[in-house]
């Protein structure tokens, strides 16, 4: 079985933040979520080493393993201290992988192909290394003159001559168990930074002619990791390029990639348009033939084809075809958008439920309501559903007309094509096909301006 060890116990100092380094959220998720995905295989177990930062990881991955590294003067540190805590939850027959928690950017593929190569060449242990450019603070691979990989040296640890050498340690290694456990009980902290130096290991199975390897992946991007809120943003820049071009060949137009986030895992139909800043988090799914522009913001939600969205915000909803919302329009939780529907200007919805053909264009509040279809909300209408303490819902069944700037006051029903006159405040059920107005009657009274224009010159003298 594959046991995979994930370090995320490092102080993450360089990032200046009360949040741990592997939390910081890339595309709306956690860095060490994306390293646990990709090393997440049918036949794996994932134990990871958290710090200060364990409880957080232990919300986060309420079913996996996650062991303490405890900080402090007098405790050894370094990965090779970090790899060694999880040793008790590793068996004799096991192949351990072992990956730093700061890496997001790394895919599958390459963890397979790195633990294809292990088998294969039967190693001990095989690390997984790139060229980059700039290798500088990178541990780097030394080989010898026949190209036999030989040890990982420390970016300060190198001597002249040294620092040219642009192929790199990523951080990722695969162990057989049993030489994994030996060795790590042989490295030492003689180095300059005085830590147990997992890198270390490769110089101990060396030592005792045990077969080390190192496999080149040719993609550097994969490896970039995270020390820093500029490297955060670089990583970002690299993820929303590969999920927004994997939209596009499949057949989605992003008018501006740059100003579009999507989360990974996000589905969107073939021909939606994809305009302006839009961001598409968490489980979310956009049909066919959409129009998604704006600042729009699209969380947990579904969305089906032919849907035009414009400056709004859809949190945990699903919309039925057709519909149409926006600009600036705010659809909260748990609301159902049926088909056709349109939700105009400075409509807000909240838990609810519009049926077929309803509309609401301008400036209303519809909260905790179920209403029917080819309904009419007028400009400035309010559900009123909290009394001071508890929230309550009210029905408007189909074809029903609600005025302008009228206030439905829950619990309370309007039935059937009930007409509720611009300006009422409801507060009882309204029957089906009554109008109902709720408003003091208008009075006139004439001769008024000309006796106040009167008055006012009077006053003046
Ligand atoms: C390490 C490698 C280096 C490699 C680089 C790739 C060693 C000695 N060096 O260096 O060869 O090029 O990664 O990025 O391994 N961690 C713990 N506990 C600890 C120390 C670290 O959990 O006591 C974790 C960190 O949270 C981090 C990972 O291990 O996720 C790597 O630690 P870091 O200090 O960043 O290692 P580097 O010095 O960058
Ligand atoms: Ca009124």
């Amino acid at each position: 079985m594959i046991k995979t060890i994930i370090m995320a116990a490092g102080e993450g100092t360089r990032m200046k933040s009360e949040t741990s380094k592997v939390l910081h959220k890339l595309i709306n998720k956690e860095i060490i979520k994306y390293v646990k995905k990709a090393s997440d295989f049918d036949n794996s177990e994932t134990i990871i080493i958290g710090g200060a930062n364990k409880e957080k990881l232990v919300e986060l991955f309420p079913d996996i393993k996650i062991v303490e590294q405890k900080i402090g003067e007098v405790i050894p540190y370094g990965t090779g201290y970090a790899a060694s805590l999880a040793l008790d939850y590793i068996d004799d027959n096991d192949q351990v992988l072992i990956l730093n928690g700061d890496i997001p950017l790394i895919k599958r593929e390459s963890l397979e192909k790195l633990i294809n190569y292990h088998d294969e060449t039967d190693s001990s242990c095989t690390i997984l290394s790139t060229l980059i450019d700039r290798p500088k603070g990178y541990g780097r691979i030394i080989r010898d003159e026949n190209n036999n990989f030989i040890k990982i040296t420390e970016d300060r640890d190198l001597v002249i001559g040294q620092e040219n050498i642009n192929e790199i340690n990523v951080g990722i290694y695969i162990f057989k168990a049993q030489d994994l456990r030996e060795s790590l009980s042989k490295i030492n902290s003689d180095n300059d930074q005085n830590e147990l130096y997992l890198t270390d290991c490769i110089g101990v199975l060396k030592n005792q002619d045990k077969k080390v390897s190192a496999y080149v992946s040719e993609d550097c991007e994969e490896f970039y990791g995270i020390n820093n809120k500029y490297e955060l943003y670089q990583a970002s820049k690299i993820l929303q390029n590969r999920i927004n071009k994997a939209h596009m060949i499949n057949g989605v137009i992003i008018e501006s990639p740059e100003t579009t986030f999507i989360e990974e895992g996000v589905e969107i139909g073939i021909d939606t348009v994809i305009s302006g800043f839009v961001k598409i988090y968490g489980n979310s799914k956009i049909g066919k033939s959409c129009l998604i522009d704006g600042s729009t913001r699209i969380i947990n939600s579904t969305i089906e084809d032919n849907v035009r969205v414009d400056n709004a915000v859809i949190e945990d909803c699903y919309m039925e075809k057709d519909s149409n919302i926006g600009p600036y329009s705010r659809i909260r939780p748990n609301s159902y958008i049926g088909k056709g529907v349109h939700i105009g200007n400075f409509v807000e919805v909240k838990n609810s439920k519009l049926g077929e053909g309803t509309k609401a264009g301008h400036l209303a509040y519809i909260g905790d309501s179920d209403l029917g279809k080819d309904i009419n909300i007028g400009c400035g209408v309010v559900f009123v559903n909290y009394d001071g303490k508890f929230k309550h819902r009210s029905t408007i069944e189909d074809g029903a007309f609600i005025g302008s700037n009228a206030n439905i006051v829950a619990p309370v029903k309007v039935e059937k094509e009930g007409f509720v006159a611009a300006g009422s405040t409801i507060t009882e059920d309204v029957s089906s096909g009554e109008l109902i107005i709720e408003r003091a009657e208008q009075k006139h009274i004439t001769g008024y301006v000309e006796r106040k224009k009167e008055r006012d010159k009077n006053h003046k003298e």
